[in-house]
């Protein structure tokens, strides 16, 4: 069965999916009447999600992107995370910012696709959490910040 991916109102994004992206139910549902949705079908099942909101002056930042765990590792995530990117290098965006931790194969997986380390913010998930959050035992502290920028396009 073919991958579908498409655009869909931000009031019908998949929460239970965007939840394993990012455990703050309160920020998901502040970022996303300002964003735009993307999910991925598999027949009538929702696999994934991805979310992407406007920054001005051409850059555009991706707020989440997540894949249903039973149906990870299947190229669903990297599809989509290819399909949302020649999106927006076709509607002549300037640059694609994403923030993730430190650590972790999400690191690997943007940067297959072309972004790039641009900052760090220490503390990030200290300061936008009130829990703290660990993935494979390791206390998240610190987010990277990855660009991808479109050669050719200007704002
Ligand atoms: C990140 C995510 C969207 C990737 O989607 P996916 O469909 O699993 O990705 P793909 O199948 O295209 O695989 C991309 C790479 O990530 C690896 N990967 C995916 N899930 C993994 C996991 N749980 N543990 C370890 N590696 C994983 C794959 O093995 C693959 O690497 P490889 O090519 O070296 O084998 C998905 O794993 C996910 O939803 N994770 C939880 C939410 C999350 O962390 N979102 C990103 C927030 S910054």
């Amino acid at each position: 069965m073919s991958l579908r991916i498409q655009e869909v109102p931000a009031a019908e994004a998949p929460l239970e999916l965007l939840l394993l992206a990012d455990p703050s139910e309160e920020k998901i549902r502040s970022y996303l009447p300002e964003s735009r949705c993307f999910v991925a079908s598999r027949g009538a099942v929702v696999v994934g999600a991805c979310v992407v909101q406007p920054r001005g002056a051409g850059a555009h930042e991706l707020m989440s992107i997540a894949v249903l765990p039973e149906h990870q590792k299947s190229g669903y995530g990297t599809a989509l995370l290819r399909w949302v990117v020649d999106l927006y290098r076709r509607a002549g965006a300037r640059q694609l910012e994403v923030g993730t931790g430190t650590f972790g194969y999400q690191l690997a997986f943007y940067q297959r696709q072309g972004f790039r380390v641009t900052s760090i913010d220490r503390d990030f998930f200290v300061r936008s959490y009130p829990e703290p959050i660990f993935e494979n035992g390791i206390q998240l502290f610190d987010m990277l910040r990855l660009t991808l920028r479109y050669p050719g396009n200007v704002a």
